[in-house]
């Protein structure tokens, strides 16, 4: 009798990465690739993935959960129902948001962040940071520091009250990016236009939903966009624009990336699927089930984000998965009211979404390749945030995440859908395809009827520094500049770059710290 090699073989499967498709067996051990090849030999267990498209697990790298809100707003998804949903949809990996409190650590959020998602969530995880207040010890010890431990990511906002910057504070952060590595995310609209633009609005009694679009139109991401590059190319760091909508803000970016400056970019289906009027036409209250900041556009806008889909400007295609109730007190209606848009909770879900849609109007609607695909729901986001080569690709010693595809017509309904969430946005359209299953290294987390994983079956992921910053377009004369004119900051032990899977540090399952001495 034939020795069983593997502990899974997934045969016949059209082996699909940011840069290949070819036929070939995938041989599993332990939940890592050990083999690609033609007639593998025999597995404890084995699926016939009957010669279709074979993905790997998706990386949502912009999703929010169980992330504390004003009260009595709340988000619908924790980690449980909210990995659940990922893992049904080809998502085997999340990286939502660790906030700090305004005069709390760093730490502090993370200890938080833990503690919600150790033993709830259902795919693996890790954390970027949101830095709200970057005091002396955080930019001088914290920041470096937890840079060093593997938290190499972190978001600032130019907007909202409780989370904005000033442009001084994103330089200081940037300065410990350009010392210690990580990739800054920074959500570009201007705070203050915005500010003024909605007094202006609700002075004239425009209220309804549908005056969101106006108060943040396509201008205020497109300077805040440029001036973020700015602020980037100053201190020639590395900087990734978050959901970018509008075709203003696609200009800059390519203007930038032309330039050979270090700017990177993601986007979200909203803003290739949805415009301004799904905010609504008149003043009805429906829309405020799309009012997510920044809204989406025009089809203008949307023809500018595939082209650059298409094109290579982003890296990255996210879910920025905001899930609020519409029925209730703690969504869409606080307080079971309906609201003035400046007080309507700003996001929508889709994190089960984000890959089918892609799949369905990207690649099966011929604009862009399979491959193309891949490179931005996963091996992007794995290379942007450290994960790579153990996340993101199909490759020996990566991690067994892998969706096997289904491509097949239906009419997407809310009740398909596994998140907490009474409504997706995306209702009513017509999909061409959905993961047939998921297995997370190497276990089967959706079946293509059932949701099969559990919970507490994610890791916590450490991650390395992002490699594409790594080898980034440096231009030599301002780095030398920069050298001299600034001095390093604090003390990091920079982790390395995209460690090959076989020697990755963190290969065994990180266990998560322990609980917090203190919920915050
Ligand atoms: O409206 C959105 N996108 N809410 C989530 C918060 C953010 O800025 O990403
Ligand atoms: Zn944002
Ligand atoms: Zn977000």
């Amino acid at each position: 009798m034939t020795a069983r090699a593997f502990d899974l073989v997934i045969r016949n499967a059209k082996v699909t990465t940011a840069s290949d498709t070819y036929a070939a067996d995938i041989g599993i051990v332990d939940g890592c690739i050990v083999q690609i090849g033609r007639q593998l030999g025999p597995g404890a267990r084995e699926i016939d993935a009957a010669g279709r498209t074979v993905t790997p697990g998706g990386i949502d790298a912009h999703c929010h959960l169980d992330q504390p809100m004003a009260p009595p707003v709340r988000l619908a998804d924790d980690f449980f129902t909210g990995t659940r949903s990922a893992a049904c949809g080809g998502t085997t990996t999340v990286i939502p948001f660790a906030a700090q409190r305004k005069g709390g650590t760093l730490r502090a959020a993370l200890d938080d962040y833990h503690r919600r998602a150790g033993g709830r969530a259902c795919v693996d995880y890790a954390f970027h940071l949101i830095i709200t207040d970057p005091t002396p010890s955080v930019l001088r010890d914290e920041l470096p520091e937890l840079i060093g431990q593997g938290y190499t990511s972190y978001k600032l906002y130019m907007t909202y009250d409780r989370l904005k910057l000033d442009d001084g504070q994103i330089l200081d952060v940037l300065d410990v990016a350009r010392q210690h590595g990580g990739m800054p995310m920074i959500h570009a609209e201007n705070a203050d236009c915005i500010t003024w633009l909605t007094q202006k609005l609700e002075a004239a009694g425009k209220i309804a939903p549908r005056f969101h679009a106006l108060s943040r139109p396509a201008l205020v991401e497109r300077e805040g966009a440029h001036r973020a590059i700015a602020l980037s190319e100053l201190l020639d760091v590395p900087v990734l624009l978050v959901h970018i909508s509008g075709a203003e803000a696609v200009e800059q970016i390519r203007a930038a990336r032309v330039r050979g400056l270090n700017i990177y970019a993601e986007t979200c289906p909203q803003y290739l699927l949805l415009t301004a009027l799904d905010l609504g036409i008149d003043d009805s209250y429906h829309g405020a089930r799309c009012v997510c900041s920044p809204p989406p556009r025009d089809t203008d806008s949307q023809h500018a984000i595939w082209q650059g889909l298409a094109d290579g400007l982003f890296t990255v295609v996210s879910s920025d998965h905001s899930p609020f109730n519409l029925e209730g007190p703690d969504g869409k209606t606080p307080g079971g009211q309906e609201v003035a848009f400046r007080h309507i909770p700003n996001g929508i879900p889709g994190i089960e979404t984000r890959m089918p849609l892609l799949y369905s109007e990207g690649v099966l609607g011929g604009r862009i390749s399979a491959n193309k695909f891949v490179e931005l729901t996963a091996t992007g986001p794995a290379r942007t945030y450290g994960l790579y080569p153990r996340k993101g690709t199909i490759a020996i010693g990566s991690d067994a995440d892998l969706v096997i595809w289904d491509e097949r017509e239906f009419t997407l309904a809310n009740e398909h859908l596994h998140h907490a969430v009474d409504y997706t946005p995306f209702a009513g359209r017509t999909l061409r395809a959905w993961p047939a299953m998921t297995l997370l290294r190497g276990a089967t987390v959706w079946d293509g009827r059932d949701f099969t994983g559990t919970a507490g079956g994610g890791a916590f992921l450490r991650r390395g520094l992002p490699s594409i910053a790594a080898i980034g377009l440096r231009t030599p004369a301002r780095s030398a500049w920069l050298r001299d004119a600034l001095p390093r900051v604090g003390a990091a032990s920079p982790v390395s770059a995209d460690p090959a899977p076989d020697l990755a540090p963190d290969r065994a399952q990180s266990p998560a710290p322990p609980p917090p001495a203190q919920p915050a």
